[in-house]
């Protein structure tokens, strides 16, 4: 693994993000309230560039006992990436998709020294696997003109 700076601290927004690519591995850098993360720019549903989506707070709901939806408001303490592929929303701060705890962005260490954000670089790009989500393994390509439903 090779650790690579990716700029001053002042060069990010709050919240903000970078995305860089490092021989062939994108990694996108997030800030939000003082803190970074980092996570592989691909997401865990169909390999989508997760970290280049819009950024917005997350939506809360206020909702009674009875299911009544009183309010709807965005949150203070959570922010999202919103994967521009197919919409799945991750939190910035832990990688986590909003609501499916075991599906989840890769994580890139990251840290602060005098002021330069520093990620580490992990010594191959990721394969997509799909089975991040469904808990199974990846079938093989299915052969041409075959069809796996029953
Ligand atoms: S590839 Fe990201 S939501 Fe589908």
């Amino acid at each position: 693994m090779t650790e690579v700076s990716a700029g001053r601290v002042d060069a990010f927004a709050d919240p903000g993000r970078k995305v860089i690519e490092v021989g062939g591995i994108e990694i996108g850098i997030f800030q939000f309230k003082g803190a970074f993360t980092a996570f592989e720019n691909i997401c865990p549903h169909l390999g989508g560039p997760v970290c280049q989506g819009l950024m917005l707070p997350r939506t809360v709901d206020d909702v009674t006992q009875d299911n009544v939806n009183l309010a709807r408001s965005f949150s203070k303490t959570h922010h999202n990436v919103i994967c521009p592929w197919h919409g799945m929303e991750f939190d910035i701060s832990t990688g986590e998709h909003v609501t499916t705890k075991t599906l989840r962005l890769r994580k890139v260490p990251v840290r602060v020294e005098d002021g330069e954000v520093f990620v580490t670089v992990p010594d191959r790009k990721h394969q997509h696997v799909h089975a991040w989500f469904t808990g199974e393994r990846q079938r093989p390509p299915r052969e041409r003109g075959t069809s796996d439903r029953t």
